[in-house]
């Protein structure tokens, strides 16, 4: 059974948001340039059609499928040597759970990002529910959800995903957070929610109604209220502080959403 529409409505609600505090940032004007960073074959934000875009990604494959990059960069993230103070923005979209040392990847952003700009940060919540289940649970199961729950038949195959999740601690939110705090970042927005996935596969199992209910208590139970249950991703935008944008960055945005 596929979720009600007005269930994804959240998630939907928060990427929207996030679009829009980037076109609102990024302003008009063709010479503005977007990192996605871990690109992939898609992007889950829409840019502002002015803005250059340019994705790195491991896989050649995956940028080959991206529809609409300006520029391809095939390298690895963890160490990919970016001009420092290259770009406007950088989006790193549900990748940082796959790097062995997304620490690595963090430091990278810090250093590619101009003064002022903004780093837009998709990620699952390594402290929720999900998180951990992604996290123990071997690369054969991801395949098999992917293959039989999602019908997604060429999965694990030609670098169309999943993809491995290690998961390592400097992925969790409050890692992330920290170590862009050092490099002098400030938090615009930081938010958990129910991911897409997470509400799909929760209805194709039945969990929903009062079966959820039931099911919400218990993992609250069994896991003393330590992760996070009914919300599963993180949503999270810094400013790189800097000279006066990062001024008018803050005064244009208020104050700082938190959840
Ligand atoms: C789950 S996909 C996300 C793609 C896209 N950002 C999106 O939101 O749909 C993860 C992507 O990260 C890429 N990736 C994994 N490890 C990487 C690395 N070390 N360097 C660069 N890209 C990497 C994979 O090839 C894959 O395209």
């Amino acid at each position: 059974m596929r979720a009600p529409d007005q269930e994804h409505a959240t998630w939907r609600g928060h990427i929207a948001a996030a679009a829009q505090l980037l076109a609102r940032h990024l302003g008009s004007g063709d010479r503005v340039e977007i990192l996605e960073a871990g690109c992939g074959s898609a992007s889950q934000l829409q840019f502002p059609h002015e803005a250059r875009r340019v994705g790195i990604d491991n896989s050649r494959a995956q940028l080959a499928r991206h529809p609409a990059l300006d520029e391809r960069i095939v390298g690895d993230l963890q160490a990919y040597p970016y001009p420092a103070e290259r770009f406007d923005a950088i989006v790193c979209w549900d990748v940082l759970e796959h790097l062995h040392s997304p620490e690595a990847a963090l430091d990278g952003f810090a250093r590619a990002l101009r003064s002022g700009g903004l780093l837009v940060i998709g990620v699952p919540d390594r402290a929720s529910l999900k998180g951990q289940l992604t996290r123990v649970l071997p690369y054969r199961a991801h395949v098999w959800v992917y293959r039989y729950v999602f019908r997604m038949r060429d999965a694990g195959t030609a670098d169309r995903g999943p993809f491995p999740t290690p998961m390592t601690p400097a992925m969790d939110r409050r890692e992330i957070v920290k170590r862009m705090h050092a490099h002098g970042f400030e938090i615009l927005v930081d938010i958990r929610y129910e991911s897409e996935m997470m509400i799909e596969l929760r209805h194709r199992f039945g969990l929903t109604g009062r079966t959820w209910a039931a099911t919400k208590r218990v993992a609250r139970w069994l896991t003393a209220n330590r992760l996070a249950i009914e919300t599963s991703d993180c949503l999270i935008v810094l400013v790189k502080r800097g000279r006066d944008r990062g001024r008018s960055e803050r005064d244009a945005h208020g104050t700082s959403a938190r959840a």
